[in-house]
């Protein structure tokens, strides 16, 4: 098989997903696409994949409150997973609990508005920190390497999603920033995302940390890298007030006045 994130964890880079179902189909070997990053936004079905998986943890149930993973195919492929004898879904024991499943799908029935709150939200900042000189990376910004490809692919009223990254420099800024921003309630240090809060996380020393740190400099993972899933906030403009004077009192953003 093909497998792919559409939006990767954690840089973001976006998969041309028509041109790997080409490819795909040219070897008659299936496309598997992760779209936990980009629920509605991507649809990556109508663009070819023939396996989608979702994280149901993140943005589709957008509470932090369970785990849970979904895997959408054809009718006969579902089925086989659930096969008494021989599906992977039974082998491994991977049956979702009923009323979970219920609270899930409450949660869903909201997703489109979240979406677009997460993705406004999350352009805002990205717009404002490429401005202060901040190394941003945010699918919606026409220095990203994918903008072109996820703007051709994606649902524009949903937007470039949640998810942006900055490089502070170094781990000791991040984790300055990141404990700091915590102390002002901007949201929480966690590897999770798509709450209603913002989540922040450095991917090289949490859910990166496996790869090892060659390769982590090879691929473009920073140790001063920070992952942040923008919340829901009402008033995004005061959040980046705030984290702008985190940055500034920590020499993170220089020449703007500190007011912390
Ligand atoms: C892209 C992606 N897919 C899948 C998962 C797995 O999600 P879960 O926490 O529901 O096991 C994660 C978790 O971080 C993820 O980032």
């Amino acid at each position: 098989m093909i497998y792919c994130e559409s939006v990767s964890n954690p840089l973001l880079e976006i998969a041309d997903l028509e041109a790997l179902s080409k490819l795909a189909k040219k070897h008659n070997t299936p496309l598997v696409v992760d779209n936990t990053f980009s629920p509605l936004s991507i649809a990556p079905a109508k663009l070819g994949a023939d396996i989608i998986i979702h994280s149901l943890t993140k943005f589709i149930n957008g509470t932090s409150d369970c785990v849970a993973g979904v895997v959408c195919g054809t009718k006969d492929f579902c089925l086989a997973l659930k096969d008494v004898n021989n599906g992977a879904g039974m082998l491994m024991g991977s049956t979702l609990d009923s009323l979970r499943a219920a609270s899930i799908l409450k949660n869903m029935r909201t997703l489109h508005i979240r979406m677009k709150k997460h993705s406004e939200n999350a352009m805002y900042l990205g717009q404002k920190f490429e401005k202060d000189g901040l190394r941003v990376v945010y699918p919606g910004l026409k220095s990203h390497s994918g903008h072109e490809v996820i703007k051709r692919q994606m649902n524009l009223e949903y937007g470039f999603g949640g998810l942006l990254t900055l490089d502070v420099g170094s781990l000791e800024n991040a984790n300055a920033l990141m404990e700091m921003m915590q102390d002002k309630k901007l949201g929480y240090l966690a590897v999770s995302l798509g709450f209603y809060k913002t989540l922040f996380s450095a991917p090289g020393t949490s859910t990166s940390s496996e790869i090892p740190l060659e390769e982590q400099e090879a691929m473009g993972l920073g140790d001063g890298l920070i992952r942040f899933s923008i919340g829901l906030d009402n008033d995004i403009h005061r959040t980046y007030e705030m984290m702008k004077s985190c940055m500034t009192h920590l020499d993170i953003l220089k020449d703007v006045p500190a007011q912390v």
